[in-house]
């Protein structure tokens, strides 16, 4: 197993990534100083899969959990879920001090971290991801939401959790899909921070998608590792943190404009290499470093290229979002791989040559 810390001075704490850490949970969170009820969130996926070694570690370490249940799926991370577990929550007699665990991916992470942050104006909050995607990101740092009407992740709290603990045996279950839509968050890690990662991914990416363990735990700890410098410099996501949205500009169009019919890491990866052909049509990026950009993608099995959308609708997409400002809109840039800055200052004409050539 390997900690990293996440260093936010009162509000610090450790992730553990590593095998067979379900049933370790319960006596870590009692060594935190927790005991007696706990509250465990899952979805109905995963509660068949992990519930059971997650619960018998509470168990061994003396708490009384109670599995709160929602159904899979993004849809059912909104207000309406969110009121229905306060309610269980009452019934069940959590306190101030009930540890809410959340089992599950980024939907039940945000969600119970939401949950967290608001009951009894907030209880503590322990993630324990299953997803590539949620081990890799969304669990760690502190950003909780719900949906609200057609918007996504509109209500929300900045809370962080008490301890996150990265089970990779978990992984095994995911679909090749998931695998790759985690991929994407870790390649985008890699190409803002971390060159040694990102080589390292080049040439082992296919052992992290056959989910071998040697190659997953050094692909989450990297990638957690840098997820978690970034939170510690800007918590609240002012400044340094922006950088994590490298691929997202063109990304959340593209995902938007197909209907949410690809998936956020795939929508990703086409943002990603739109941002870095723009940062080499700026002169800023080598060539060489687009096409090892690309092949990295490739290699996980994320698309690279702009599906059949009508490019009117990405742009339309791309102009409702709060960082177009007249005919400049924000990205992330890259000027090597490991090396990305925001810039204001990128031509709304730049984009729309770029993104038509990517169909
Ligand atoms: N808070 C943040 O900083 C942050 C960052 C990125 C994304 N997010 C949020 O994360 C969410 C997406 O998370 P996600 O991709 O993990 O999706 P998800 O939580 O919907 O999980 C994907 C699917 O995999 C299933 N699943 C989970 N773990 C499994 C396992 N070990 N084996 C088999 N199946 C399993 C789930 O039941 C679900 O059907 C979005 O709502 C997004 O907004 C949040
Ligand atoms: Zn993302």
């Amino acid at each position: 197993m390997r900690t990293i810390k996440v260093e936010l001075a009162e509000r610090s704490y450790e992730i553990r990534v590593g095998a067979g850490l379900l049933s370790r949970v319960g006596p870590w969170i009692n060594g935190l100083g927790f005991s007696g009820k706990a509250v465990v969130i899952t979805d109905t996926t995963v509660k068949k899969l992990y519930a059971a070694s997650l619960l018998a570690g509470l168990e061994r370490a003396g708490f009384t959990p109670t599995v709160l249940e929602v159904p899979p799926g993004e849809a059912y991370k909104s207000l309406e879920t969110a009121g229905r577990l306060y309610g269980e929550m009452t019934a069940a007699r959590a306190e101030r001090l009930t540890p809410v665990i959340a089992l599950g991916g980024g939907v039940i992470g945000d969600l119970t971290g939401f949950v967290a942050a608001t009951y009894l104006r907030g209880v503590p909050l322990v993630q324990v991801p299953t997803t590539l995607l949620a081990q890799v990101d969304s669990s760690i740092g502190g950003k909780t939401a719900i949906d609200h009407g057609r918007l996504k992740n509109i209500v929300g709290a900045f809370y962080q959790p008490v301890q996150v603990v990265a089970d990779i045996d978990t992984l095994k279950t995911l679909s090749e899909a998931e695998v790759a839509n985690g991929l994407a968050e870790v390649i985008k890690s890699a190409a803002v921070g971390d060159r040694d990662l990102f080589d390292y991914l080049y040439l082992n990416i296919e052992q992290a998608k056959e989910l071998r363990p040697a190659a997953l735990e050094n692909v989450v700890v990297a990638s957690a590792g840098i997820k978690a410098d970034i939170v510690a410099a800007d918590e609240r996501d002012e400044g340094p943190r922006e950088v994590l949205n490298y691929g997202h500009t063109v990304g959340h169009a593209v995902e938007a404009a197909s209907g949410f019919s690809l998936k956020h890491g795939q929508a990703v990866s086409i943002g990603m290499v739109a941002a870095a052909r723009i940062s080499q049509r700026m002169g800023l990026l080598k060539e060489s470093e687009v096409a090892r950009l690309v092949a990295v993608l490739r290699k996980a099995g994320l698309p690279v290229a702009v599906p059949s959308l009508a490019s009117a609708d990405i742009f339309e997409a791309m102009s409702r979002d709060k960082k177009v400002r007249r005919d400049r809109v924000r990205f992330v840039l890259l000027r090597s791989i490991g090396d990305a800055f925001i810039s204001d200052d990128v031509d709304m004409a730049l984009v729309e040559e770029v993104v038509s050539e990517q169909g």
